[in-house]
């Protein structure tokens, strides 16, 4: 039997199949909370529930797209009649573009990108709300990206997308602060998942140059997932409706970068 921090907790991940959000579930089941596994992607929710499984610990799957609300319901659902109750959700699931430019980009990938990234997290967040107020405490973290914090080319709708994950962190932090709820969001950088060495391909130079800002830094999924553990745990109890970026020195540098720019500017508004 496994023993730890969320002993006798319940957590939802989604986009739990693969890269960040498999390293959250394992993490999770790995402190002792019953994990729902929650992805389109069957193969690789089973494996997920597999790998858990054969560390000692205890999940399940329910296969679910989260651009949907009937079926975001239906998982919430799902996990309280499985386990009663609904502690910690990590909602994750999301998906990059083709590397685009804003005036050459379609209607219908900005609107998949956003049901995707964006409205999912409504949906997940608007079930799994309704049932951590009833219950009086909760954590959620939502999963944003460096992208939510910082501009980023040929990504505009992932961008916006997942700056919206940011907003939607805090006006729900600001909501349900009351009702012993806590809402966060964790903005990864380069992160070495299927995702990330999908992008790799299919935007060289652009990965290149986040690479070379990051000094080719790039994170295991499991620092993501540690971080969310310590986002949904008592550790953190004084933490609500922030958006922390986990990237090594990327953001940091991009600030410095940024100031830099716009020193001179600075020094004329000092000197008037
Ligand atoms: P991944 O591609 O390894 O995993 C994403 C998972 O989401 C997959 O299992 C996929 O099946 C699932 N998914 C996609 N659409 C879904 C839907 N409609 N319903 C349910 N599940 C769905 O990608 P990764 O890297 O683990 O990404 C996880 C999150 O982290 C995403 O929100 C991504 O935008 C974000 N992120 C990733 C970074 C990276 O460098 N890998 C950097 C910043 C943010």
């Amino acid at each position: 039997m496994v023993v730890g921090r969320f002993e006798g907790k319940v957590a939802v991940v989604t986009g739990a199949s693969s890269g960040i959000g498999r390293a959250t579930a394992r993490l999770f089941a790995g402190e002792g909370a019953s994990v729902v596994v929650a992805d389109v992607n069957l193969a690789g929710g089973e494996e997920t529930v597999a790998q858990i499984a054969a560390a000692g610990g205890e999940a399940a799957f329910v296969a679910t797209d989260v651009t949907d609300e009937a079926a975001v319901e239906a998982l919430v659902r799902a996990t309280i009649e499985r386990y009663g109750r609904l502690d910690c959700a990590h909602n994750n699931a999301g998906i990059n573009a083709q590397p685009t430019l804003l005036a050459d980009s379609g209607v219908e990938a900005w609107d998949r990108m956003i049901a995707t990234n964006l409205t999912s997290v409504f949906l997940c967040m608007k079930h799994e709300l309704r049932v951590m107020s009833e219950q009086g405490s909760g954590a959620i973290v939502n999963t944003s990206s460096g992208a939510g914090v910082f501009g980023s080319v040929r990504t505009s709708a992932y961008t916006a997308a997942k700056h919206g994950v940011i907003g939607l962190t805090r006006a729900a932090a600001l909501e349900y602060a009351d009702v012993g709820v806590r809402v966060n969001a964790v903005c990864p950088g380069l992160t070495d998942t299927p995702m990330f060495r999908s992008t790799e391909g299919r935007d060289a130079e652009q990965t290149a140059r986040n690479l070379a800002f990051s000094k080719g830094r790039v994170n295991a999924p499991e620092q993501i997932g540690e971080t969310v553990l310590w986002l949904c745990s008592d550790e953190a109890t004084d933490v609500n409706g922030q958006a922390l970026l986990v990237d090594g020195r990327y953001g940091a540098e991009r600030r410095l970068a940024t100031r830099q720019r716009w020193a001179p500017l600075e020094d004329l508004l000092a000197e008037a």
